[in-house]
């Protein structure tokens, strides 16, 4: 590992600590585990995904459910497993609200997500990614644009992110997971294409800069 991974690692991993401790929203009042992120702390490709659900808030890891082996599968037909790349979401702790006595997880709300935006700014900062995956509608606003249209804007290159060369939406794993039969098979596809779109993109910045591996 050379001096610039070890010192993404510690910087990261001070930053988790910090996190660790976050009480900016009422979310750290039902969360169990805060959910920083995790991966090679100096990845050219970094995926962003919405929140914790169930399963990363009481393990403390990101995308650990079913839609994380969705990712997991998507990611593989590519060659890439998460040694290589970092994954974290926008929201670091669990959104959830209960009703009839069942907890179920629920969007982001602005002003949590406004809460949080400083944990992802400093993480991004220093993994310094060449490409970033938004996974779904949340990630995207946050880092692409405002109102960005899934269905629409998915699979478009846009330039200019203060923290990337290049960022790219893709179809969250759970939203692929909800849909049936050929719609699901199309959907998975759309990931695995946008994946394998991201893989080259992470190539390209390579031969422009080559300093890091892949
Ligand atoms: N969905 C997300 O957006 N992030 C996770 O970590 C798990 C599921």
């Amino acid at each position: 590992m050379s001096d610039v991974n070890d010192e993404n690692s510690v910087l990261l991993a001070q930053l988790s600590e910090e996190a660790a401790n976050c009480q900016s929203c009422s979310l750290s009042l039902t969360r169990n585990k805060v959910v920083f992120g995790e991966g090679n702390p100096n990845a050219p490709l970094v995926f962003v995904g919405e929140g914790p659900g169930q399963n990363e808030d009481a393990t403390g890891r990101p995308f650990v459910g079913r839609a994380g082996a969705l990712l997991d599968e998507c990611m593989r037909e590519h060659g890439i497993t998460r040694n290589h790349v970092y994954i974290c979401n926008v929201l670091k702790c669990r959104a959830c609200i209960v009703e009839n006595t069942r907890i179920r997880n629920r969007p982001p709300q602005s002003d949590e997500l406004d809460s949080c935006r400083d944990w992802l700014h400093r993480q991004l900062t220093i993994i310094k990614p060449m490409v970033i995956v938004c996974l779904g509608a949340p990630a995207a606003n946050s880092l692409i644009h405002k109102d960005f249209k899934m269905l629409k804007e998915r699979g478009k290159w846009f330039d200019g992110s203060p923290y990337c060369r290049h960022i790219v939406a893709a179809l969250h794993p759970a939203y692929i997971l909800r849909q049936h039969g050929e719609e699901f098979e199309t959907a998975r596809h759309s990931l695995i294409d946008d994946i394998g779109a991201a893989r080259m993109k992470v190539i390209q910045v390579k031969r422009e800069t080559p300093s890091k591996l892949f």
